[in-house]
């Protein structure tokens, strides 16, 4: 058995998750794909959104599943209209296909993007931002938890100030869910994105997202699929049949990753009050900050799974390949996929590892133990 600490990039299904799309697909083999979902609909199309919407502690009619957490964010913010002297706020943790999205939305629109400023701690400067936003503000971006580092972003808080303003607030959770309580009724946000691969240890290829009905209220889908939308008079007449979040959902899906996907969320739920304890990675920063051989690329006050680490006589690539040879999964976190913060803080490549509830103190010191030798 390897010992898994690359959460980050994707959690070890439990056996649980593996077995309902199994399942699934063994249906889907012995009695048709079509015929099998038409008996299927009380999960497809209702308990896979409820527990979504209660891991999320969101209305069932807020939840949109989707194939990945990109695909919830950009279906939102591609749809967005800005006027001109339009302001975007973005934080130096902003994760490298949001921002692709972002500057290319800003060849087509001309809105200027700023970076929200971080003190020294790498907190995210909350007094800046609550003297600066005004009503050229349209849209602030803000990572729960970031691809690159463990910072916990205090998406509350941050909720708190702009929550009386103009601009739309979305939160990226794909880092976040599964290891952190969400509430979307603290966070006053509009859109929140997450994936069920990670943390939350369900299948890859999904993903899901909140949208509020203020936002949803304000953008102009122009296609709907067959599953919330038919043509009514034989030509032109669109009839939409919901207003919720489905809009923005293909009617083509996997539904055997739908099935691992509220498997995995069940699971979740019965195994949270673990999965919300960071005591492996605190045991990990605990050993790191003992030895003069390691540089932590770890600011901010709260912090998550996510520990990410400059060896001083060790490349990234070097490390994470000598270390899976020895059975343990780390990751190469690169600079790129989180760049303003790392490239204002000269970091090209670092050792991502992140683990989990399952990680025991064993896996942790011998971990360290093998990172040392390097
Ligand atoms: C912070 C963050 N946001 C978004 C994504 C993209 O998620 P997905 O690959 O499910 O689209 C990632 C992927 O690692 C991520 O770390």
């Amino acid at each position: 058995m390897v010992v898994h600490l690359n959460n980050a990039g994707a959690g070890i299904m439990p056996e649980p998750v593996r077995q309902a799309m199994v399942t699934y697909l063994d249906a889907e083999s012995e009695f048709g794909s079509y015929e099998i979902e038409a008996r299927s609909g009380d999960h497809l199309d209702g308990t896979l959104y409820q527990a979504v919407a209660e891991l999320l502690n969101a209305p069932v009619d807020d939840v949109a599943v989707f194939d990945s957490a990109t695909r919830g964010w950009l279906n939102v913010v591609t749809a967005m209209e800005f006027r001109p002297g339009d302001r975007v706020w973005v934080t130096p943790y902003e994760y490298a296909g949001n921002l692709i999205l972002l500057s290319r939305l800003r060849e087509k629109w001309g809105f200027s993007i700023e970076v929200v400023p971080v003190g020294e701690d790498g907190e995210l400067d909350q007094e800046w931002m609550a003297a600066s936003i005004d009503d050229d503000v349209a849209l602030v971006a803000l990572s729960h938890v970031p691809s690159g580092c463990g910072i916990v972003n205090p998406v509350a808080a941050i909720g708190e100030i702009l929550k009386n303003h103009r601009c739309f607030y979305i939160v990226d959770g794909c880092q976040a869910v599964g290891q952190i309580p969400i509430d979307i009724g603290a966070m006053h946000c509009d859109l929140y994105t997450g994936a069920g691969r990670k943390f939350l240890r369900g299948p890859r290829g999904s993903g899901f997202s909140y949208t509020s009905p203020r936002l949803r209220d304000s953008l102009y889908t122009p296609f709907l699929d067959l599953h919330v939308a038919h043509i009514n008079d034989g030509r032109y007449n669109v009839e939409v049949r919901t207003a919720s979040a489905r809009q923005w959902e293909m009617s083509e899906r996997s539904n055997a990753i739908s099935m691992g996907l509220e498997a995995a969320v069940r699971y979740h739920r019965q195994h949270s009050h673990l999965a919300y304890d960071h005591h492996a990675a605190t045991q990990l920063r605990g050993h790191l900050s003992d030895s003069d051989r390691f540089e932590l690329i770890d600011p901010g006050m709260e912090k998550s799974n996510i520990v990410t680490i400059r060896h001083r006589h060790c490349s990234a690539d070097a490390a994470v390949s000598r270390l899976r040879e020895q059975g343990f999964n780390a990751w190469v976190m690169h600079g790129r996929d989180t760049p303003i913060y790392m490239n204002d803080h000269g970091v090209d490549e670092a050792i991502r590892v992140s683990p989990h509830y399952y990680n025991t103190a064993t896996d942790i010191k011998s971990f360290f133990d093998a990172l040392v030798a390097l």
